[in-house]
Parts: C-alpha cells; sequence; structure tokens
C-alpha cells in the first residue's frame, strides 16, 4: 500500500519505518528539515533501538521524508502522528493537529482515489470525529464519503517502540465506516495480533484508559508500597505475591519514584479534565496523580531522614531520564527532586548514561559527572531516579563517598547498604 505519514517523530517515524520494512511505499512528512534530512540521510532523529537498521534498509527503496504534503494524493492511507503536547491546564493541546488535517485536505482537493485520514496521536475521545473530519472535509472541498476517517492508536513505549509495534498486544481500528476500517485493517494484513473494529470515540477512549489504568497500577503500587515502608516491608515481596493472581498481572506494579515521560501524565491530565468537562468527578484520576506528584517528595523526605540537614552537601543523582533505555527527560521524577534539592541549598552531582545533555537545559548549573564513580566522589548521599540496568553492577564506586548513604527511587541496586523509598 502507498502510505503517508504526518509527523516524524516518536511515533510517526517508527510507525513509518515498520510499515515500510512491511514492504509498503512509506512517505513521512515533517516540517523540521533538520528532522527530514537526518531521516534521508538513515540517520535516526530519535534514540529508539532497531530503528536505523529499518531507515538504513528502507530508505531510498520505499520510505522517504518530505517537507511537503504532495503525496497524500496518491496515497491509499495518511496517518496522523503529530504531537498532541498539554496545555498549562493540563487539557490536550489540539493545534498541531487542526493544521496537519487542514494540509492533508488542501492536499485532497485534486481529484484522488478513495482515501482513509487515520488519526493515531493520542487525542480526547471525539476529535476525530468533531475536529479532524470536518477540518479535512473543509480544506478538501469534499464531501461526507469521499474521504474515510480511522483513529488506531498506538502502544508504544519508548526505548521498545520497534519491538511494541512489530508485536503488538491488540490493534485497535475505530471508523467512520466498514470501507475506512478495512483499508487501515489492511495496512496491518501481516500482523497477527486481535484485531479491534470499534468506533472513532471508543478507539480514542481506548488509549486514554490503556494509559490510565497503567499509570494507577502504578500509583496503587506506590500507595501501597508507602504504607509498606511504614511497616517494615519490602514492597517487592508484597507485588510478588499479589501479581501472580492472572486477573491482576505482574507489569506495571513495580514501585518508586514515579511515572514521568510524554504521556501517562500528560494522559491522565487531560482525562481528568475530560471528566470534569463531562461532569464526572474523576476522583481516582486525581488521586493516580496526586500520589505520582507527591513520590519524589517523599524521596527527599527520607534522604533527609538519613542524612540530616542538606544545605551545602553533594548529592549524587544517578539517573536523570524518565526510564531507562532513553535520552528523554520529560517529566522525569528527577527533575522534582533535583529542584527540591537546590531549594534545600544541596549541592547536585549527575550522572545519566544518555540523558545529561536534555536535563543540562533544564538544570545548566548542576554538575554533570562523565561517570557513577565521579558523581559519586565526595558525596553525602546518593539518589538513584532511573531503573538504569548499568546501575546494578555499581558497587565499589560508592567507596568514593563521604558517607554511604544510598537511597533508590528504583529497584536497581545490587551493592549493600541501600533503602528504597517504598522497599
Ligand atoms: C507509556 C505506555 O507504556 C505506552 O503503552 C504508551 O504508548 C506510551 O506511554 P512510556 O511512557 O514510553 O510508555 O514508558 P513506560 O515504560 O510505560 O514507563 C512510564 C513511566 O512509568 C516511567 O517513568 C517508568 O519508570 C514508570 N514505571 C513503569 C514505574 O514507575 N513502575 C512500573 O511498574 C512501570
Amino acid at each position: 500500500m502507498k502510505i503517508t505519514i504526518v509527523g516524524g517523530g516518536y511515533v510517526g517515524l517508527v510507525t513509518g519505518a515498520c510499515f515500510a520494512d512491511a514492504g509498503n511505499e512509506v512517505t513521512i512528512v515533517e516540517s523540521d528539515t533538520k528532522k527530514a534530512g537526518m531521516i534521508n540521510e538513515k540517520t535516526a532523529p530519535i534514540y529508539e533501538p532497531g530503528l536505523e537498521p529499518i531507515l538504513g534498509k528502507t530508505i531510498g527503496k520505499n520510505l522517504r521524508a518530505e517537507l511537503s504534503y504532495d503525496s497524500v494524493r496518491t496515497s491509499d492511507l495518511t496517518f496522523i502522528c503529530v504531537g498532541t503536547p498539554a496545555n498549562d491546564d493540563g487539557s490536550a493541546n489540539l493545534s498541531f493537529l487542526e493544521s496537519a488535517s487542514r494540509s492533508i485536505g488542501t492536499a485532497l482537493q485534486k481529484p484522488t482515489g478513495y482515501h482513509v485520514v487515520v488519526v493515531k496521536s493520542t487525542v480526547p475521545p471525539g476529535t476525530t470525529g468533531d475536529l479532524v473530519r470536518p477540518a479535512v472535509l473543509t480544506a478538501a472541498h469534499k464531501k461526507e464519503n469521499d474521504i474515510g476517517f480511522a483513529m488506531n492508536p498506538e502502544f508504544l513505549r519508548e526505548g521498545r517502540a520497534i519491538e511494541d509495534f512489530q508485536n503488538p498486544d491488540r490493534i485497535v481500528i475505530g471508523s467512520s465506516s466498514s470501507m475506512a476500517g478495512d483499508r487501515v485493517a489492511d495496512a496491518y494484513r501481516r500482523f497477527q495480533s486481535p484485531v479491534v473494529r470499534t468506533s472513532l470515540a471508543a478507539a480514542e477512549m481506548i488509549k486514554y484508559t490503556s494509559n490510565a489504568f497503567l499509570a494507577t497500577k502504578i500509583s496503587f503500587a506506590n500507595e501501597i508500597g508507602n504504607i509498606c515502608k511504614e511497616l517494615g516491608i519490602d514492597v517487592y515481596e508484597v507485588m510478588k505475591g499479589v501479581g501472580l493472581d492472572q486477573r491482576i498481572g505482574s507489569k506495571f506494579l513495580d514501585a518508586g519514584a514515579g511515572f514521568g515521560g510524554s504521556c501517562f501524565p500528560k494522559d491522565v491530565s487531560s482525562l481528568t479534565i475530560l471528566a470534569e468537562r463531562a461532569g464526572i468527578d474523576p476522583q481516582i484520576l486525581r488521586a493516580v496523580l496526586a500520589v505520582n506528584e507527591q513520590q519524589p517528595h517523599r524521596l527527599v523526605a527520607l534522604l533527609e531522614n538519613r542524612a540530616g540537614q542538606i544545605s551545602g552537601k553533594r548529592i549524587a543523582v544517578l539517573g536523570l531520564a524518565f526510564k531507562d533505555n532513553t535520552d528523554d527527560v520529560r517529566d522525569s521524577r528527577a527533575i522534582p527532586v533535583i529542584r527540591e534539592l537546590l531549594e534545600k541549598g544541596a549541592r547536585v552531582a549527575a550522572f545519566d548514561p544518555m540523558a545529561g545533555p536534555n536535563m543540562q537545559k533544564i538544570f545548566p548549573s548542576i554538575e554533570y559527572a562523565g561517570s557513577a564513580a565521579d558523581a559519586l566522589l565526595g558525596a553525602d548521599a546518593c539518589l538513584v531516579m532511573t531503573e538504569w540496568p548499568e546501575f546494578s553492577r555499581i558497587n565499589h564506586e560508592f567507596d568514593g563517598m563521604k558517607k554511604r548513604i544510598i537511597i533508590e527511587g528504583r529497584h536497581i541496586l545490587t551493592c549493600d547498604g541501600k533503602e528504597g523509598i517504598c522497599w
């Protein structure tokens, strides 16, 4: 099939590359000339294991990046993969989506075959039908049935996006007509996963609900973890026994510093706003966010409990990325922790295998060490904020500390003398 992807970011680039790898002819429409250039040079502008080898195989053959929307006119499908960042009030900013919809409509003004516009961006339920569809049809000067509309959410984890795209637990397709949905299903015909066919709004809600439930599991694990901490129980022992219940499952029950990233905080906030606008009081969702906001402060309180006054003290922070295997610091739990340490007058020495440069844009004045050992040298205490596998191998590096006060926000260390936020 001929597929256009609008937006060459985390979702669009991975989606385009994987569809090209499956034999489709794919054009990625990317407004950032530098990013488009990198893609056409077979260089990935984002860190995703497995992505560059796919670019190497497909660029120049059946994958390319372009600045213009021209390819829309001759494609069978156009996936919209633009960002929907949070507004200040927590609601979803849909301006990029609206602008992309209008550009797609303009490209479809000239006579074309049947075309399907597919929203893959995470959007509040009702967006595809009430915003994207009218914007496209108006710009295209076309009627309802000339263009099909669908909603096909992604469930990609950063750092594992290629693996998640190629091995989906399910493929969700919401559509305005069965013809539109069939066209999208055809693009996934080589995948073995169950396909859920539903309405546009239900597909949008499946995405929000999936992320909100995963975030709820994490905040639930953290609340149980906070209780266990007071009772001298290791919550990881508890969750081992809980997670074996098939109805619960063991994944996403890792207590710690809380969830970060560009999705969970944004999507749960957006769903909370949506509920309030619908006249429903989102008590659980609000509590999920409240527990998540509290975890970093609990970590600093635990540090002060062990180290006393931290003003003027050197505190090593190991891990800046919001999770392992990425350089992304968006909503990283390390951000509120570093902010509070600085407010309390501590001197922060940070280390992260990949995310230092990105965190430097937020906290330019703290020390960025080249290794964990350098960050730990002379430190009065250490906080572990990201579950980098290499941190599990750190041991003698702690000997360089002035005091061996080691506090984990992630259950990752194997050395002696550590203490966890919930264990
Ligand atoms: C998430 C969803 O998993 C994915 O399906 C969706 O498409 C996008 O949002 P991502 O944000 O990339 O993916 O990361 P994820 O691996 O889900 O972790 C999110 C955050 O939760 C990280 O900060 C991680 O450290 C934290 N986390 C995860 C926990 O604190 N405990 C857990 O058990 C799992």
